[in-house]
Parts: C-alpha cells; sequence; structure tokens
C-alpha cells in the first residue's frame, strides 16, 4: 500500500510490562504527517512522548501496528535494518544532548557521516558550513565538556541534519536550557528544518514553540487529540 504521507502510524499499540503487570502506552494510535510539517507533541511527563518518538525512529518495536515512512513499513523491518534506516533517513536531537565526550565538535558531526558512507572532503567543508550556520565556527576542535548548554544543542542539531535526513524528530531540546537560549535553539531549528522542507516532530512542554507549529497535539488517555 502506498501513502502520500512522510509518516503514517497505523493503529499503533505499545504497552510495557512493569512488576508482571501489563501497562499500556498506546492505544490504537492514528496519525499522517505530510512532507514538510512540523508537529508539536505535548503531554504531561510519562504521557507517552519519548516512546511515540521512539516508535516512530524504531529504536521500539511496537506490539502491534504500522509505522511507515517515505512509503516504507519500517516496523516489518529487522532489527538491523531498522538501525541502517534510522542512519540514513532520521535526525534526532535529544534533551541531553548526547554528543560523544571524547570526539571533537567536528567529529561529532562527521561521525553520522561515517556510519553511512566514506567521508569525503565535501563532507568535511559541508561540516563547516553548517557550523558557521551555527556561529560555531569556532568551537571546530572543542570537546563537548568545553560548551555551553545552547552550543552543545546547537552541535547536536547540525549533528541532526548533516546526513540531510528526512524526518527530525526532538525529545524536549530546549528542556535543560535557560528561556532566551531555549528561543534561540528552537528558532535555528524552525529555520534550518523549514529551509530544507523537512518533517519535524518536536515533544515539547515550551509555549513559543506552539507559535512556529503546523499542528499541535498531545498525548491524553494513550491517545493523541488535535489542539
Ligand atoms: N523501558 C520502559 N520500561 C517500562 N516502562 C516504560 C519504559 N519506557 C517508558 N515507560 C513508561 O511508559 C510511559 C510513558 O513514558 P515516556 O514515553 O517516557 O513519557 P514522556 O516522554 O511523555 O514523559 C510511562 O508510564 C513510563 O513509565
Ligand atoms: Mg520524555
Amino acid at each position: 500500500m502506498t501513502t502520500q504521507a512522510a509518516i503514517s502510524i497505523q493503529q499503533l499499540n505499545k504497552s510495557y510490562q512493569e512488576s508482571g503487570q501489563q501497562h499500556a502506552v498506546f492505544d490504537d494510535l492514528q496519525l499522517d504527517v505530510k512532507q514538510g510539517e512540523f508537529i508539536v507533541l505535548l503531554g504531561r511527563s510519562g504521557s507517552g512522548k519519548s516512546t511515540f518518538l521512539n516508535l516512530i525512529s524504531g529504536i521500539d518495536p511496537p506490539d502491534s501496528g504500522k509505522v511507515v515512512i517515505n512509503n516504507i513499513d519500517i516496523t516489518a523491518l529487522s532489527e538491523h535494518d531498522r538501525t541502517l534506516f534510522r542512519r540514513h533517513h532520521i535526525g534526532f536531537v535529544f534533551q541531553s544532548y548526547n554528543l560523544i565526550p571524547t570526539l571533537t565538535v567536528a567529529e561529532n558531526l562527521l561521525l553520522p557521516l561515517e556510519l553511512i558512507k566514506r567521508v569525503s572532503r565535501k563532507d568535511h567543508d559541508h561540516v563547516e558550513e553548517l557550523l558557521a550556520k551555527l556561529k560555531l565556527s569556532d568551537r571546530l576542535d572543542s570537546y563537548p565538556d568545553r560548551l555551553s548548554g545552547g552550543e552543545q544543542q546547537r552541535v547536536a542539531i547540525a549533528r541532526a541534519l548533516i546526513h540531510d535526513p528526512d524526518v527530525i524528530l526532538a525529545d524536549e531540546p530546549t528542556g535543560n536550557l535557560d528561556l532566551d537560549t531555549a528561543e534561540q535553539v528552537l528558532e535555528l531549528l524552525d529555520i534550518l528544518v523549514r529551509k530544507a522542507g523537512k518533517t519535524m516532530i518536536m515533544a515539547t512542554h515550551s509555549q513559543e514553540v506552539i507559535g512556529k507549529a503546523d499542528r499541535v497535539l498531545s498525548i491524553q488517555n494513550k491517545a493523541l487529540h488535535t489542539r
């Protein structure tokens, strides 16, 4: 079956086993996301935002149902093929940045490329260009622990974009930043993602970002609601 949606989620069910009890997080979740759409995902802590993003990225498999990205049913892939799919097609931004502390900024950015191909001179130029756009040119050879939280998150955004993925998933990307820094980071993410025509789903509590979204959804009672 083919669909026009960039991401199509069909009858998705997910539960966790906890002290011998089955605990449902999602019950028959349904969602179509258009190419280039920016979706903001709200929901109180524990409602399932991270679980939802992990299901879309294929980090976590569902109990049943489908996640179709670019007409590929990733839930039908083996774990190995899902990993390959993720490396090529998805960029992930985490709340805690998740940069590799023993690699410099430039090396952190080259890593996603090294995982999918032989890195060329052009790729090095691309890293430098992207860091310039993020006003981080002078931090190329710095290690992550030398950077402020806002700078680390800008590097993490560059890392999520470097391999030109189709889909960007962001899990509370400004959760550890002060308000001003958060606003700058969101502005950059919005500009870069929109300019490149990428599809983005962002879990956040930030009120500012809601105004930038094409659609605001919230997770309540194991289901998605449009706001
Ligand atoms: N690996 C796991 N094992 C057991 N329960 C989990 C696991 N991951 C998440 N959960 C549970 O699933 C629910 C949703 O969690 P999560 O997706 O982290 O919510 P949010 O990101 O909205 O705070 C919570 O009740 C949480 O305890
Ligand atoms: Mg979470």
